[in-house]
């Protein structure tokens, strides 16, 4: 009888440490992606009957908010079906993105502003990339050629927004992201201009909009005449000296592609640099998903940026590539935990709910009360490409 019992607690004692341990990573982004593809058909059941309007976040009933293409989100949404139809090689979901591409074509002509990159290089850029469709050739490349519109000589900058009272020139550490856009037309084109402007850009914003300990401000504005830096504030920040978390990632992210397109070594040293301030913050979490500023007030109990951690987790995922091998793994871990934490149900949503959008808890503009604690389209472009990144990085 001694025996029976002593054999019934083993098992018991196996059955719960079998339940505790850690799922494999493989399981965790394959899982998270089969779910994506539901949620995102759930998504696009919805998007496919409001013509010419792209999913950007839900309001305080938790209904889903529209914009048309003009808003600077408008190629996420697209650039996830894409993502999704690369994973699921579904022709439904190839279909239902070449459907919602397209309306976003129309931003291949916006010079007011320099949000074409992520507009169209997310949408177009991944549906060429897949399908090789000879007509989203024109649609980046006309969109290219907006977006050097924007360069100002003088400081060596595209200018980000238009000019105010209280900026003359303002440029914002996310317009490394467009950069991306202009590489992909020199390639393509072998216009040296589209690249002189990228590394011109690159380069500027190295020097002017990174603190000594490689944390960067959010807005530099420039001087219209002189091209000296006018001044160094923040937008959607806590303050113009604290390091806002979506930007810190922008800024990692585009210096790791810079340094792809370029293979200079000063954008891969920038990156590293970057991620280290970013890694070692005492203010990043165990969870490694930051606060919307890593010096908001009120941490711990401040809100989170679920789209910081999935940019910063897919720009540690490609820079491992470019590293030696101690580092690679701690770049690993890092974005391993992130991934982590935004497949897990403190930030994933539930199917059918969070308005059909996958990750909860983002914040858009806190100083603006804007787009607090609610989904976002980038935040779920982000992790689904890490998501991505990582699995064909185990499949090596
Ligand atoms: N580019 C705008 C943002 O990151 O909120």
């Amino acid at each position: 009888m001694k025996t029976i019992t002593f054999y019934i607690l083993i098992l018991i004692l196996f059955i719960f440490t079998s339940c505790r341990r850690v799922m494999p990573i493989d399981k965790v982004i394959d899982g998270s992606l089969a779910f994506s593809v539901k949620q995102y058909n759930l998504m696009t059941a919805v998007m496919k009957d409001k013509p010419g309007q792209l999913p950007r976040t839900i309001d305080a009933d938790g209904k889903l908010k529209t914009e048309n293409s003009r808003w600077w989100t408008s190629g996420f949404y697209p650039g996830c079906l894409w993502y999704l139809y690369e994973y699921s090689k579904d022709q439904k979901i190839k279909d239902d993105a070449m459907m919602i591409t397209a309306r976003v074509e129309q931003e291949k002509y916006t010079t007011n502003n320099h949000d074409v990159g992520f507009m169209l290089y997310c949408s177009f850029g991944n549906g060429l990339r897949l399908t090789n469709e000879e007509s989203y050739n024109e649609v980046l490349l006309t969109g290219a050629k907006s977006l050097s519109t924007r360069f100002r000589p003088k400081n060596g900058c595209i200018q980000s927004w238009g000019s105010t009272k209280k900026w003359q020139c303002p440029v914002i550490i996310d317009n490394m992201m467009n950069l991306e856009l202009l590489m992909w037309a020199f390639k393509k084109s072998g216009d040296s201009s589209f690249y002189k402007i990228a590394v011109s850009h690159a380069d500027t914003t190295m020097k002017y909009h990174f603190r000594r300990d490689y944390s960067t401000f959010h807005v530099v504005s420039y001087d219209t005449i002189t091209g000296k830096v006018e001044v160094r504030q923040t937008s959607q920040g806590f303050s113009d000296e604290s390091a806002w978390s979506r930007g810190q990632s922008w800024g990692l992210y585009g210096y790791t592609m810079m340094y792809r397109e370029t293979k200079l070594d000063r954008y891969l040293k920038q990156a590293q640099n970057i991620a280290d301030f970013l890694i070692n913050n005492p203010n990043l979490p165990d969870d490694k998903i930051p606060y919307w500023d890593y010096n908001a007030p009120g941490i711990p109990d401040a809100t989170r940026d679920a789209s910081a951690g999935a940019i910063m987790a897919s720009a540690l995922i490609e820079l491992s590539g470019y590293v030696n091998a101690e580092t690679k793994e701690k770049y690993l871990k890092v974005a391993e935990t992130q991934l982590r934490s935004l497949a897990s149900p403190a930030y994933m949503a539930k199917l059918g709910e969070n308005g059909n959008f996958i990750l909860m808890h983002n914040a858009g503009s806190v100083p603006a009360n804007s787009e607090v604690d609610v989904p976002l389209t980038y935040a779920d472009y982000y992790f689904i490409e890490a998501l991505l990144r990582y699995r064909k990085l185990l499949s090596k």
